[in-house]
């Protein structure tokens, strides 16, 4: 994955915990960079090794570690730096998840070497829809629901999200039907 991941998942352990934290988790993880460059590719098991580390260390289940990393890459990775293309994802929670399967296809342009995830809503109602994950990657639904749970944030409104199909449980991919409570105007 893009450094800037591993960037990320940097800046939320020592926001959190400290530098002194995050030099434990790089040290356990066995990983000897002192930064990531944001728009060079690294392998995937190195953002997995930093997962499974922060998990030790912190003493938090892995599951925890990628959903507060979901929401923090909401609210803070993606607003701070990329402002322009989530504000434009749409007016409302239900608008930007309807757009979401269009999403990483503006991140290819800055980004041409993402693998990124496909997505496809289907049920398509006021306050709920069906949202259709499809990953080239495994283990990272808790992150799809952090990720949600922010987005919940950044719109405002509170969302109840139910892992309904997951590819753990050998489903061809996972479903999550997310409803939101009511509809404001970002
Ligand atoms: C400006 C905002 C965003 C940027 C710059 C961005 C960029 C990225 C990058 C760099 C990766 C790693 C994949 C790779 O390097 O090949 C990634 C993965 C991912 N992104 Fe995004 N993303 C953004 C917003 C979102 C949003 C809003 C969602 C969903 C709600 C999302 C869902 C995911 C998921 C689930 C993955 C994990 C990879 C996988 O399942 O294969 N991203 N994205």
């Amino acid at each position: 994955m893009y450094g800037m991941v591993n960037s990320a998942i940097m800046d939320l352990i020592v926001t959190n915990h400290g530098e002194e934290t995050w030099l434990r988790v790089k040290s356990k993880a066995g990983v000897e960079d002192e930064i990531f460059i944001s728009n060079e590719s690294y392998p995937d098991e190195l953002t997995y090794r930093l997962v499974g580390a922060a998990s030790e260390v912190l003493d938090q289940p892995a599951g925890d570690i990628l959903k507060l990393f979901g929401r923090w890459w909401v609210l803070d990775t993606a607003l701070k730096n990329y402002g322009h293309l989530m504000k434009n994802g749409g007016r409302t929670l239900g608008e930007f998840l309807i757009n979401l399967p269009n999403f990483h296809t503006r991140v290819v342009m800055m980004f041409p070497a993402l693998k990124p995830p496909t997505f496809e809503c289907t049920e398509v109602r006021e306050t709920d829809l069906r949202l259709h994950y499809h990953s080239h990657r495994r283990g990272l639904s808790a992150f799809m629901i952090g990720l949600l749970e922010g987005l919940g944030e950044m719109y405002e409104v509170s969302v109840s999200i139910k892992h309904e199909e997951k590819v753990d449980e050998g489903a061809d991919h996972d479903v999550f039907h997310v409803a939101w409570s009511e509809v404001k105007t970002a």
